[in-house]
């Protein structure tokens, strides 16, 4: 990537003059991921290397509500986002008031809300969850029913490895929620011997297709192990291109669903970000103080 080698360099050079780290998400193109992010990973080894940073300043290459969940675990830095309006369809799909209405609707039942959701929903829930560790977290709650919130494939996935009778929400990925399994069906039909791995946010017809299910950090994971010749991520685009140059011998085929929230994160608007300081994230320190009870109840689970 010649011309962004100027972009590349300056960020460097600013982000020690900053003390600043850069924590980038796996749907972070490659020149970001691999050019300048300092850690990079799932929403759930972001969340507990935020918890680590010693740095001044976290620049967040993700979205809002990622940034929010760094702001939340290490309150005491400075938090930046390159563009706030990188926003996300799940933590749209919900507010605080919503979750306290469900919570009068079905009393006593605990509420888990994947990381995809904004502090003031935080706030309002009994712990928060991520893809990595859904089963987890529902299962360490010790109740027959769990309500999980926003996102209703991701409910549907955990209510098909666990006991637990999960109610769910109505929200959805907008990048997940596009793929088929008629689409992954092609693929087999296309080559037989394919390896299909797919998000849990998908639709459960893509999932029953799939020859794995996973987190981005999972799918990561058994792509390294397992080594297929050919392989499907069926996830956000950026991923495939980020594994890609980990592993050049693996042949990737790329369906390609952005998402346009994560590619709102740009090298010039990264520049700026740490140029001017902004744009920072502020949170009322009373719906901070509940968000980080439901998060750090999730960071702290054993393993
Ligand atoms: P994970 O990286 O935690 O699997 O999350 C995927 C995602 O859609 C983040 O927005
Ligand atoms: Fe939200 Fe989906 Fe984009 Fe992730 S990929 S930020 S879940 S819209």
């Amino acid at each position: 990537w010649p011309f962004m080698a100027p972009y590349i360099k300056a960020i460097n050079d600013l982000k020690r003059e900053r003390n600043a780290v850069i924590l980038a998400h796996n749907y972070q193109t490659p020149e970001i991921f691999h050019c300048v992010g300092d850690v990079g990973g799932d929403s759930l080894k972001l969340a507990i290397e935020a918890t680590k940073v010693k740095a001044d300043v976290i620049v967040q290459c993700g979205v809002h509500f990622m940034a929010e969940t760094s702001k939340i675990l290490n309150p005491s830095k400075t938090v930046l986002i390159p563009d706030s309006r990188a926003g996300c369809s799940l933590a749209s799909s919900i507010t605080g008031e919503d979750v306290r209405l469900l919570r009068e609707r079905f009393p006593g039942v605990p509420v888990v809300a994947y990381v995809n959701t904004s502090a003031d929903v935080k706030a309002e829930v009994d712990i928060c969850c991520t893809s990595s560790n859904a089963v987890q977290v529902v299962e360490s709650l010790g109740s027959d029913t769990v309500i999980m919130l926003p996102d209703q494939y991701l409910a549907k996935y955990v209510a098909t490895k666990t006991k637990v009778k999960i109610i769910a929400w109505k929200g959805a990925c907008e990048v997940h929620e596009r793929f088929t399994g008629d689409e992954l069906r092609s693929y087999r039909a296309a080559d037989p011997d394919v390896q299909i791995i797919a998000h849990p946010e998908c639709p459960p017809d893509v999932i029953n297709e799939a020859d794995f299910t996973g987190s981005t950090a999972h799918m990561i994971d058994w792509v390294r192990n397992n080594k297929p010749k050919r392989v499907v991520m069926v996830t956000e685009c950026s991923m495939a291109d980020n594994v890609q140059a980990e592993l050049p011998e693996i042949n990737f085929v790329k369906p390609c669903n952005l998402c346009p929230h994560m590619k709102r994160i740009t090298l010039p608007k990264i520049l700026d970000s740490l140029l001017y300081m902004r744009e920072e994230i502020v949170i009322d320190p009373m719906i901070a103080d509940k968000a980080r009870r439901s998060v750090e109840r999730m960071v702290n689970l054993k393993n």
